[in-house]
């Protein structure tokens, strides 16, 4: 696969800088009445994190030839869903942490109750970013918003959080251990993939078809690789607390397949999908660096 003029590491800090200014600058100001929850939206959605849902509606806006503007306000908008996903998952009613990107947690800064507003504000925002007057017409405005929301949803992230979360404690067969995965991150992953290229031309089925498996397959492996980091890292890499599924006794692919297992079909997977990529040709170029970062990646 032929490399474009921009290498990846130029392309992906300058998507990063793009979805960063435009959460900056859109983002209620932190002086703006009522100011604390301003603050927590802020500090949940500008907090460092790795913007790997952004960089994934970059690569594959690239593909479909999409403009970076529309890209930033797609990719701000699903890094607002996912900002929300984790001031939630990290409240004591769901995985109870206190450590996140490094920082204090939501509810740990600003309270239970401000933090639990604070996701339910960064949801709505993403969608009044989506609807607003851009340079997406309205078919891409409305096709952006409904994949955002069904992702989001309860048969899309919002329902593998409550499978999840009912299953502590629990065994459970591999088929709910992979739709569990594929619904609380496999969704929002496959959906940043498709607006992505939802913001540029037209895509013919077979690519769009190509594109979601491929999404999916990303979807799963992010989260294996997310529950092999917890059982294998620290938290100091991770800013997050490492060893807590074990702790807290979560159905992870780890704690129902084991580790090498759990990595063997990571890795299975992963070969799946790059030879799909490949099909779709150079233009996936950033697509399959990306791919290849799901698999390797330390934190
Ligand atoms: C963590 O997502 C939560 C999962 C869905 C596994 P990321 O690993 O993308 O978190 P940040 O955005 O880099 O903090
Ligand atoms: C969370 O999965 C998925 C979300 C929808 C936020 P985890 O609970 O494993 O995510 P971390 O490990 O806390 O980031
Ligand atoms: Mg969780
Ligand atoms: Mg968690
Ligand atoms: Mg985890």
């Amino acid at each position: 696969m032929d490399q474009p003029a921009l290498n990846f590491n130029n392309w992906s800090t300058q998507c990063i800088e793009r979805v960063n200014q435009f959460l900056e600058k859109h983002l209620p100001g932190a002086d703006l009445e009522p100011a604390i929850l301003h603050q927590a939206m802020r500090y949940a959605a500008l907090s460092p994190g790795k913007r790997i849902r952004p960089l994934l509606c970059f690569a594959s806006g690239h593909i479909t030839g999409a403009n970076f503007d529309n890209l930033s306000l797609a990719s701000a908008a699903i890094e607002l869903i996912h900002a929300y996903s984790l001031v939630h998952d990290d409240l004591p009613a769901m995985d109870n942490d206190v450590l996140r990107r490094g920082q204090p947690t939501c509810h740990v800064k600003f309270g239970e109750a401000i933090a639990l507003l604070a996701g339910d504000t960064l949801q709505t925002l993403a969608f009044e970013w989506l609807s607003e007057d851009s340079q997406l017409n309205a078919s891409q405005q409305l096709q952006l918003i409904q994949q955002l929301a069904r992702a989001s949803g309860s048969l899309g992230m919002g329902g593998g959080q409550a499978i999840d979360l009912t299953h502590v404690n629990q065994s459970m067969d591999l088929g709910l251990l992979e739709k569990m995965h594929q619904m609380k991150t496999g969704a929002l992953i496959e959906a940043s993939i498709l607006m992505g290229a939802y913001c540029g031309q037209a895509l013919t089925p077979n690519t769009e078809n190509i594109l979601k498996t491929i999404g999916r397959h990303l979807g799963l492996i992010f989260q294996i690789k997310d529950d092999l980091l917890d059982a294998q890292s620290d938290s100091a890499t991770l800013g997050k607390t490492a060893g807590k599924d074990a702790a807290r006794n979560k159905p992870t692919y780890v704690s129902i397949m084991g580790m090498n297992e759990a990595q063997r079909l990571l890795e299975r997977l992963a070969d799946e999908t790059f030879l799909l990529i490949e099909q779709l040709g150079d233009s996936a170029y950033y697509l399959m660096q990306l791919s290849q970062l799901f698999v390797h990646r330390q934190h």
